[in-house]
């Protein structure tokens, strides 16, 4: 089945264990790299490979991610008045069209595969983007658009990839790879989490997703797996191992785990020192703070 992609799940449903406490009343995905919530990110990458409708997967306590969405009719007034035309810009840059928004509950913590499942109704019959808005990725053509435009050609379902250390291949879901073709990797399995004597590969799947609707069908029908949760890598591995398309698209572009401390401080020196109005002053900075370890 080919289609154009016009719908995509956010799951930000978690609990944010890494970063509380501030994870006790602020949703990981509002914490700001450099001046924009991390979920901006994601919804501009997700725009900019034509996504339509924005499904956020939510939970208790993440009512700022909510309103973060709403129009800020005073706040234009007050910038209009000031003559703030920049900055009105970049509020502008943030505004969602009406109904372009939906948010769906999710009731209990109990995995990103259950997070995905909760949107099942709303994405009925059509094939959807997944984008976990802790993983970050800078590059020249946004990472969903990449993916979107092999869609195009190839169908199937489609996981965004990138090699790992050895060190790190545990802490990831791992494809098993038959055949190579550039950036497309036919794929016949998935491991979640595996020990590194039984990773099939070092590709690693990252948070971008293309999906096709019969995954939601495996979804409800999946135990909990992998630390009592219910994967959506074993829903995708079930339909390669039957003999569906499935592909690993090794995107071009540099990755950044902001759902780690390390990764978000990484990634915020990164996109910092990307900015004319930021980069002299934090590279002094930065040289001198190294210097003195
Ligand atoms: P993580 O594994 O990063 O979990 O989830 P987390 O809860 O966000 O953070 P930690 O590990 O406790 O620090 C990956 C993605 O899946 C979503 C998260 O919101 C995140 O975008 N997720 C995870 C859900 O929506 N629901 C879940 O039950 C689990």
């Amino acid at each position: 089945m080919k289609r154009k992609v016009t719908k995509a799940i956010f799951p930000v449903a978690g609990l944010g264990t890494r970063f509380l406490p501030a994870t006790k009343s602020i949703p990981k995905e509002i914490m700001t790299l450099v001046d924009r919530p991390l979920i901006q990110y994601a919804i501009d990458e997700a725009r900019a490979a034509g996504i339509k409708e924005f499904i956020f997967v939510t939970a208790k306590g993440k009512g700022a991610l909510e309103d973060y969405f709403d129009a800020a009719p005073e706040l234009e007034k007050a910038l209009r008045k000031k003559g703030k035309t920049d900055l009105l810009k970049e509020l502008r840059a943030t505004d969602m069209e009406s109904g372009a928004i939906a948010y769906i509950r999710q009731r209990e913590a109990l995995g990103l595969g259950h997070a995905v499942w909760c949107a099942r109704r709303l994405i009925s019959n059509e094939p959807f983007a997944v984008l976990l808005p802790d993983d970050v990725i800078s590059a020249d053509k946004p990472c969903l658009q990449q993916m979107v435009e092999q869609y195009a050609e190839t169908g199937g379902n489609m996981v965004a990839t990138m090699e790992v250390k050895p060190e790190e291949v545990s802490s990831y879901g791992i494809l098993s790879v038959t055949q190579t073709d550039g950036r497309l990797l036919t794929v016949d399995d998935m491991v979640e989490k595996p020990a590194l004597e039984d990773a099939p590969s070092k590709c690693a799947v990252i948070g971008r997703y293309i999906l096709e609707p019969t995954i939601m069908n495996r979804l409800k029908d999946l135990k909990q797996g992998n630390g009592g949760e219910i994967q959506l890598t074993d829903a995708i591995a079930q339909e390669a191992r039957d003999g569906g398309k499935v592909y690993g698209y090794a995107f071009e572009g540099k990755r950044y785990d902001c759902g780690s401390k390390a990764g978000f401080l990484k990634a915020t020196i990164a996109f910092a020192l990307e900015r004319e109005d930021l980069k002299d002053d934090l590279a002094d900075f930065i040289k001198q703070t190294a210097a003195g370890l």
